[in-house]
């Protein structure tokens, strides 16, 4: 199913009837709705709730709010018992006016760059997709452009209709969901407002796993609105359940100047795992990459960290990642240090993720950084100024 807006409804008509825009907005003039009133519902789903509105686009489409619902993708509210009761004669409508067939394309294109355990094509992930083999990945992460108007390589579009995202959403989802394997792991990374769209449209495909919150450490104020703190980490699975989920561990959260436990642990000290906590689906100690030092590009790359406790987690030795979005290819390189196979592609330049790769030891660096934290209750420093300060070590139970 295809996600539309009422805006788009409205222009579908307006298409069909060879109406300009100006034509659109003066027939809504009419009734006091200016352009701003209609634009409002480019980037949202919702259907209007102003009567006045919404009568004047009922009146302008010529259609009934039921029609309107259909034209949208969804089922009108109210009506679901009966299109579940006709779903013979939905079937039989549609199966007899079938005309889009997706084109499977056997160009083999050649990798851009490759090294032993994984490949990078160039080229656009929904088309490149379609050339990889059914059930053949293990775990898939995407890291897609957030439609924030943001500055990109030549040939990515950040400035998209609400519908015109989802829609090319969904177009690179649908492949992801068939190229994973059996038990296999979808994770995307993206803003809360598109995953609720997403998720929607995945739980029909794939179970739901888990909503991984990541703590957005840079917040700026928006009016009217709560400051957004958090990116969201939809982790889906084909299947009943993950073939692989590793327990990830990571140390007890305490207080930087003394080293006491934020958190009040109680009677439950005792029974504390030495190699850590498990991890939640809160993840508040993911910081952002901000150094020029540590940056590959200039904008939009995420760190080490956050991918190699994806891929940790949700894959082996030697299993397959795919990463639709490379980037500046954080996710190559964490693959390629633990050891799993890829494959990636990027739109934009590709340049950057072969240089990264070609020399290792920074992410080298940054791993061994983040392993020196990781499956310990309290990393060595930690210990230090809690035994200085005489808190409680699991040596002591
Ligand atoms: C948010 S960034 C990914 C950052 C990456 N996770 C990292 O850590 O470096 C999204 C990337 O997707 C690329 N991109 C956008 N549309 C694409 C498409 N249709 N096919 C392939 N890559 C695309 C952009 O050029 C951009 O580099």
């Amino acid at each position: 199913m295809r996600f539309f807006s009422v805006y788009d409804v409205i222009f579908y008509v307006a298409k069909e009837r060879g109406h300009s825009e100006k034509d659109v907005y003066a027939f809504f003039r009419k009734f006091k709705i200016k352009k701003k009133d209609i634009e409002e519902y480019k980037t949202s789903g919702v259907i209007p709730s102003d009567l006045t509105l919404i009568d004047a686009i009922l009146s302008y489409t010529e259609m009934s709010m039921i029609e309107l619902e259909l034209k949208m993708g969804r089922i009108p509210r109210g009506y679901e018992k009966v299109f579940i009761d006709k779903t013979k004669d939905i079937a039989d409508l549609l199966s007899k006016n079938k005309n889009e067939t997706y084109p499977i394309l056997n160009i083999n294109v050649p990798p851009f760059f490759e090294t032993e355990l994984g490949k990078l094509y160039s080229g656009d992930c929904v088309e490149l997709l379609k050339q990889i083999p059914d059930n053949s990945v293990d775990c898939v992460f995407a890291d897609p452009p957030f439609n924030l108007d943001k500055e990109y390589d030549e040939g990515v579009n950040d400035r998209l209709s609400y519908s015109d995202y989802i829609n090319w959403c969904i177009k690179w989802l649908d492949e992801c969901v068939r190229v994973l394997k059996p038990g296999g792991s979808l994770l995307i990374y993206n803003l809360p407002k598109w995953h609720t769209y997403l998720s929607n449209y995945l739980d029909q495909k794939l179970n739901f796993w888990s909503w991984i919150v990541v703590d957005m450490k840079l917040s700026l104020p928006i009016p009217n609105r709560l400051s957004p703190a958090h990116y969201s980490l939809l982790h889906y699975v084909k299947g009943s359940k993950p073939k692989t989920f590793n327990n990830q561990r990571i140390p007890l959260q305490t207080c930087r100047h003394c080293g006491g436990e934020i958190k009040d642990y109680g009677g439950y000290k005792s029974k504390m795992n030495s190699k850590g906590v498990n991890v939640s689906d809160v993840w508040s100690d993911i910081y952002p990459v901000r150094h020029n030092g540590s940056k590959n590009r200039k904008f939009n790359e995420l760190p080490v960290k956050l991918l190699d406790r994806i891929i940790s987690m949700s894959t082996n030795d030697n299993d397959i990642v795919l990463d639709p979005f490379g980037g500046s290819g954080t996710t190559f390189a964490v693959s390629e240090l633990l050891k799993r196979r890829w494959i990636g592609f990027e739109l934009g330049n590709c340049e950057i993720i072969k240089k990264r790769l070609t020399n290792k030891e920074k992410d080298k660096k940054l791993l061994e950084k983040v392993y020196k934290e990781k499956n310990k209750l309290f990393p060595d420093k930690v210990k230090e100024l809690r035994q200085s300060n005489g808190f409680w070590l699991s040596e002591d139970f």
